[in-house]
């Protein structure tokens, strides 16, 4: 494991600053109205922050369910929405991702009266992609979540094994889970995504491949399968002091990638990102697909260029700040141009392929005379091939670039996270 006097180089390295630190400084209406003139389309992130069940090993912003509750969420939502209404104007929102949390639980108490105002108050000219709880699936949900205008739907799976979905403490068996993701895919949405786990404790990989071939068969559009990843500040994490000798590592995460991977090429799917698999030809589902975006409800983060910022996690101060018509924005972060560019290039490694002429427009500044120096290696032992005008990388790269990626993110999410869910105002959290 890279220790932290490493990490600290290489990421001073590639940001040019000797540290990354959030601060508790809140714009103003006025100064993002300023920043937002530069843009020309945005995304919207909606965080729903509810779930019906707390999974030890989850990292996400998201408290048990009360209806009351949500309701109130729904009325800061709407607030939110409107602090941004002048500032963004007619720019078309062309990507809207509603996450969670599990956004399920709120299609019957306000999600409703979010989506109809934020239509009324953007010019929206995309579908909406939604994550969903394998529980929440009846007909009469699907119905009522095709009506919402979601063409794109998740569905949290995460395995196919009583014996896993018992360790994981899902409250579902795998015949009831296959049959909630036969209902989706029958409703006819444009793509179904479902998430599943792996490197799961004493998994075998036997389980992967009858899970891969398993999903292929359900006929699902995309897969995104995630090695379950051990976050020190919850419950799972807290008990296993970090990624301990129970769950596979790095090496035996590769194996049983490979295996899906093999599994999903031969079915005609396509690898999309690190971690996703589409049916080729197919819409991908994934989160925010522009650059830049606003993050609406309790820990939603906007990204403008040149400043990141999160809004508190907590749900109660949340409703509260925006009652008293406040933004709830907790912590932001100013980021110089190098930042921004470790940012792009963090997201294309995660996408797996990007194009020069992209960076070029994005920062007016030739990519190759930025990271030309570090490609040429990496080409050389075969992570990623270079035409050129695109970077494509192959699956070994993809998978140990972001194995090294992860040594940051991993930390950072953990840092950032661990202590917003701690405080809901913090006065700074140095990554
Ligand atoms: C917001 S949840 C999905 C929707 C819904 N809340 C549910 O659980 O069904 C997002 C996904 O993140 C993944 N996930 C959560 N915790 C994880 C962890 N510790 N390691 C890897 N993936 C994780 C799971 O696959 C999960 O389905
Ligand atoms: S995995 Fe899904 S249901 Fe479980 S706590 Fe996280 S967001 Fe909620």
């Amino acid at each position: 494991m890279i220790g932290g006097f490493a990490r600290r180089r290489l990421s001073r390295l590639l940001t040019g600053e000797a540290e990354i630190a959030l601060v508790n400084r809140v714009p103003s209406v006025a100064e993002l109205g300023e920043k937002l003139r530069e843009v020309d389309e945005l995304g919207i992130y909606l965080h729903i922050p509810f779930c019906d069940q707390m999974c030890s090993y989850c990292p996400y912003n998201r408290e048990l369910y009360r209806a009351e509750v949500a309701l109130e969420y729904a009325t800061a939502v709407r607030r939110e929405i409107d602090f941004y209404a002048d500032a963004v104007g007619k720019r078309p929102i062309t990507s809207l991702y509603i996450g969670g949390g599990t956004p399920t639980t709120m299609l019957h108490s306000g999600i409703e009266n979010i989506l109809d105002h934020l239509f009324a108050t953007f010019d929206v000219q995309c579908d909406i992609h939604m994550e969903s709880h394998p529980n929440d699936l009846c007909l009469a949900n699907l119905r009522k979540i095709g009506s919402l205008g979601v063409r794109h739907l998740s569905i949290g799976v995460e395995a196919l094994q009583d014996r896993h979905l018992e360790a994981l403490g899902r409250p579902y068996t795998a015949s009831e889970v296959r049959a909630a993701v036969d209902r989706a895919v029958s409703w006819g949405f444009e793509c179904v995504n479902v998430d599943v786990m792996f490197a799961l404790p004493h998994q075998t990989c036997q389980e992967i491949e009858e899970t891969g071939h398993a999903l292929m068969e359900m006929g699902v559009d995309q897969v995104a399968a995630y090695p379950l990843f051990s976050f020190p500040y919850t419950r799972m994490g807290g008990r296993q002091g970090g990624n301990g000798s129970r769950i596979p590592r790095v090496f035996r995460r590769r194996k049983m990638l490979r295996v899906l991977e093999s599994i999903f090429y031969g079915a005609g799917f396509e690898r999309t990102s690190v971690w996703a698999f589409t049916r080729k030809g197919n819409p991908k589902y994934c989160s925010v697909t522009v650059p830049l975006y606003l993050g609406l409800g309790a820990s939603g983060g906007t990204y403008l260029k040149d400043i990141f910022y999160l809004n508190t996690f907590n749900v109660a101060e949340y409703i509260d700040a925006l009652r008293k018509s406040e933004m709830a924005i907790a912590l932001s972060l100013d980021l110089s141009e190098r930042m921004q560019m470790a940012g792009w290039l963090y997201w294309r490694v995660y996408e797996t392929r990007f194009s020069k002429a992209d960076f070029e427009e994005r920062f007016g500044t030739d990519f190759d005379s930025v990271y030309g120096r570090y490609m040429k290696p990496l080409a050389s032992v075969g992570f990623l091939e270079d035409d050129g005008g695109e970077i494509v990388l192959s699956d070994n790269g993809t998978y140990w670039l972001h194995a090294l990626e992860d040594l940051f993110s991993i930390e950072y999410v953990s840092r950032l996270w661990g202590t917003s869910r701690q405080t809901p105002w913090p006065e700074a959290v140095v990554l």
